[in-house]
């Protein structure tokens, strides 16, 4: 097996579901510790959520401050309805359980240059990122390039696929979307990319040991100098 030199350290293979989660929810509670101010940017899917529900255990339980930092959403649906919107799922999955003020609830359909608004607000200390079934990070589709900010896309037919079951009909799934960019991902101080079962090997296999590559946009995370990937299978 050949990879790109050192990335095989970055990768933390964990025994199950839950271990990932806590593993995850464990990185975003020591970035908040050493930096109440921290600016981190979040993903939807399936992935992350027991890591959500853990965060909203702790900060329920008042072992966590978040009234210092500020959160924006990788991505989110174009012409969905609210319900489905990936900013209701963090309201509904984390903010609601935490102290997170309501103007620190960034989502990139809020403003016309999102990469500005990041920038403006001391830039992205941390990324967690999750990893589609074709390699797409946030809504980077193959094929993306690497000189990419934030920008709107047409969802590829593999993604509506697998979005198909979080609505009641074909007709009702998004074919549009906004998200964060290659380059605006690739500029976060740090990356945390997590990817949980068998079905997600194959991109992550490819991620990590081919060179980078547009026509698999999580390639490019191998050039991030503080990437931190987490698997619970062998990869
Ligand atoms: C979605 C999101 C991504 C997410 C990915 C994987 O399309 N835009 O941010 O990481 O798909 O989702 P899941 O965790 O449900 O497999």
């Amino acid at each position: 097996m050949t990879f790109e030199s050192g990335v095989a350290d970055r990768v933390r293979v964990v025994k199950s579901y839950e271990a990932l989660s806590q593993l995850t929810a464990e990185q975003i509670a020591n970035l908040l510790k050493a930096n109440p101010y921290g600016r981190l940017g979040l993903p939807t899917g399936n992935t992350p959520r027991r890591c959500y529900e853990i965060l909203a255990e702790w900060s329920s339980q008042g072992r966590l401050n978040w009234s210092k930092a500020k959160c924006f959403a990788l991505d989110d649906y174009l012409e969905v309805e609210e319900r489905f919107s990936f900013q209701h799922y963090l309201e509904s999955n984390l903010y609601r359980f935490t102290d997170l003020p309501l103007d620190a609830r960034f989502n990139p359909r809020q403003v016309d240059n999102y990469d500005q608004l990041i920038l403006d607000q001391g830039g992205l200390d941390f990324c967690l990122l999750g990893i589609g079934d074709n390699g797409h990070i946030a809504f980077n589709e193959p094929p993306t390039p690497q000189e990419s900010w934030t920008h709107c896309v047409w969802l590829s037919e593999e993604t509506k696929q697998a979005n198909r079951k979080s609505f009641e009909s074909d007709s009702t799934v998004p074919t549009r979307a906004i998200t964060m960019g290659i380059s605006t991902l690739l500029s976060s101080r740090s990356l945390v990319l997590i990817a949980s079962g068998k079905n997600k090997r194959k991109a992550l296999h490819r991620a990590l040991t081919g060179p980078p590559d547009k026509d698999l946009p999580a390639s490019f995370l191998t050039t991030h100098p503080n990437l931190l990937v987490i698997a619970d299978f062998d990869w």
